[in-house]
């Protein structure tokens, strides 16, 4: 599903990520971990399309995600790509359904709802699809994000710190749900924290 040759990032000069190979099957959970400024989100952002990494090739299933156009990048993204960053980027003038319709939308997909209603009902917040974004509690905007990068069942699914914002108890249902996201939609899952917390949940690690 992801496969990463001869990966190097610099920022002026300075290489802040290097991954000499790195495979991801199909379906499997990965963790990408190293402490602050080891360049996890240089490289999630990287597998995403989102920055043009100074060297080496990334594939993402099967289509290349580097030395292609950006609009191709864009392309690559919006069909295959679910994300979960750091900062949730819900739009908080709309209601949850709304944003979880913007993905769909966004993904060349036409509007349905029905998906909407069964992975909100799958994320225990069905009954949030209308209120506005802004209303949420931390946790509740935690799995909205959730739910808009699963919506579309992409097959690879990224998630940059998605519990560094939460209690004990609420990091554990946060991977929990995105685990059970990914299982249930056959996806593959990377994750990249500096959170112990959540190490042990995961069987593969790539440690930066
Ligand atoms: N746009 C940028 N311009 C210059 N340097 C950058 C830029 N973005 C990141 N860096 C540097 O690259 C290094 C890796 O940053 P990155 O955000 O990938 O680390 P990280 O592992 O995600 O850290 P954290 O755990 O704090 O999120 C850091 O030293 C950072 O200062
Ligand atoms: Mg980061």
């Amino acid at each position: 599903m992801l496969e990463i040759r001869g990966l190097r990032h610099q920022y002026a000069g300075r290489t802040v990520v290097s991954v000499p190979e790195w495979d991801v099957p199909r379906g499997e959970a990965s963790l990408v971990l190293g402490p602050s400024g080891s360049g996890k989100s240089t490289l999630l952002n990287a597998i995403a399309g989102l920055t043009t990494p100074t060297e080496g090739t990334i594939r993402v299933a099967g289509e290349a995600m580097t030395g292609v156009a950006p609009a191709s990048r864009d392309a690559l993204r919006a069909r295959r790509i679910g994300l979960v960053l750091q900062t949730l980027h819900l739009i908080g003038v709309i209601t949850v359904r709304e944003n979880l319709r913007i993905a769909q939308r966004l993904a060349g997909l036409p509007r349905d709802d029905a998906r909407i209603d069964e992975v909100l009902a799958s994320l225990a917040i069905g009954e949030l699809a209308g209120s506005k974004a802004r209303q949420l509690s931390v946790g509740e905007a935690q799995r909205v994000a959730i739910a808009r990068a699963v919506v579309n069942r992409p097959p690879l699914i990224l998630a940059d710190e998605p519990t560094s914002a939460l209690d004990d108890a609420n990091c554990g249902k946060a991977l929990t749900l995105l685990l059970d996201q990914a299982k249930a939609t056959g996806a593959t899952l990377i994750v990249a924290t500096h959170d112990n917390r959540i190490r042990e949940r995961f069987a593969r690690r790539l440690e930066l």
